[in-house]
């Protein structure tokens, strides 16, 4: 089978990346999500993003044009879903609402329809089995920002086939990614290590070692990553991230458990530079 339509549930950070990557490769793209608002600050991340490129003169501005006429915003999940031959969700980090949305989803899609998982870390299994194709199921594991990371994680379920992985693999290398692929586990292979790693910066942090300027300073030039582990956890989002890491936390053990400042940040909204604060103030800048 070959992958024409690709509806992308969530225009969030990473939901507007996917859907910009794969407009990019030629893709007829529908993002839908279900209020106005989110709709419109995604549309705007991926004009910001394309925007860039034409100021750079990696792109055309018929090229933005074009990239952005592959793209069909919607509230009306009938619509987006309806012609899809394969659907990346993309919706919030919590099971109960992402088995909801392949309830809803499964007398919406053609049969063919491929089911792809972008979850940081949830059972790729579990969300399978509640619909009718555990076979066409599988995690399809992008990092933020979408468009500048190369990697795509690809994580197979119980049940998912060799075909599924197959073309899943191949939709990763036709919209400019490499591919892995890894078993199921909690958090998979990357988020296992890289959140482990943002937890203990806030560890670090709550038990006075160091300031967060001086561990994001420390990380840098230290070890060479280009951003420190607390500005990375603003740019990921607090939130996904304290998601990712109590979900480890009930699967693995004590070993995961999560910082308490970083569980203080959430309850105070600092979700990181989607809400303007988190370790940093964004506000300002
Ligand atoms: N969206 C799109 N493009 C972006 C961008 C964004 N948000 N931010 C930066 N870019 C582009 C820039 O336009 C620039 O493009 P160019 O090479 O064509 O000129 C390029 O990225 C480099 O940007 P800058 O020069 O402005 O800044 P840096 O060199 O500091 O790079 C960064 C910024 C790419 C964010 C870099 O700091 C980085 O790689 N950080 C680590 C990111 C990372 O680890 N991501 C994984 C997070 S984990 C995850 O997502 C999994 C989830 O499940 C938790």
């Amino acid at each position: 089978m070959e992958i024409r339509n690709v509806c992308v549930l969530g225009a969030g950070l990473m939901g507007s990346g996917i859907a910009q990557v794969c407009a990019q490769a030629g893709y007829q793209v529908t993002l839908r999500d279900i209020e106005q608002r989110f709709i419109d600050s995604g549309i705007n991340t991926i004009k910001k993003n394309l925007g860039r490129d034409v100021e750079k003169g990696k792109k055309s501005p018929a090229d933005m044009a074009a990239v952005l006429g592959l793209i069909k915003p919607t509230l009306d999940l009938k619509e987006a879903a309806g012609n899809a031959d394969c659907v990346v969700e993309v919706v919030v980090e919590v099971m109960d609402i992402k088995k909801q949305v392949y309830q809803e989803l499964e007398s919406i899609v053609p049969a063919h329809c491929l089911f792809f998982t972008n979850t940081s870390g949830l059972s790729i299994t579990e969300m399978a089995a509640i619909t009718k194709r555990p076979a066409r199921f599988i995690g399809t594991h992008f990092f933020n920002p979408v468009p500048v990371m190369r990697l795509l994680e690809i994580i197979r379920g119980y049940e998912t086939s060799d075909e599924t992985l197959a073309i899943a693999s191949e939709w990763g290398k036709s919209i400019g990614k490499e591919v892995i692929v890894v078993k199921e586990a909690p958090a998979f292979a990357v988020n296992r290590i890289l959140c482990t790693m943002m937890n203990e910066a806030f560890f670090t942090l709550d038990e006075g070692i160091a300031s967060a300027e001086d561990i994001d300073k420390g990380m840098v030039l230290g070890c060479n990553h280009p951003m420190g582990p607390l500005a990375l956890a603003d740019l990921v989002g607090n939130d996904t991230l304290l998601h990712v890491i109590e979900g480890m936390h009930r699967e693995l053990g004590d070993k995961y458990r999560p910082a308490p400042i970083l569980q203080k940040l959430v309850r105070a909204g600092r979700f990181g530079r989607k809400t303007g604060k988190g370790i940093y103030d964004y506000t300002t800048k």
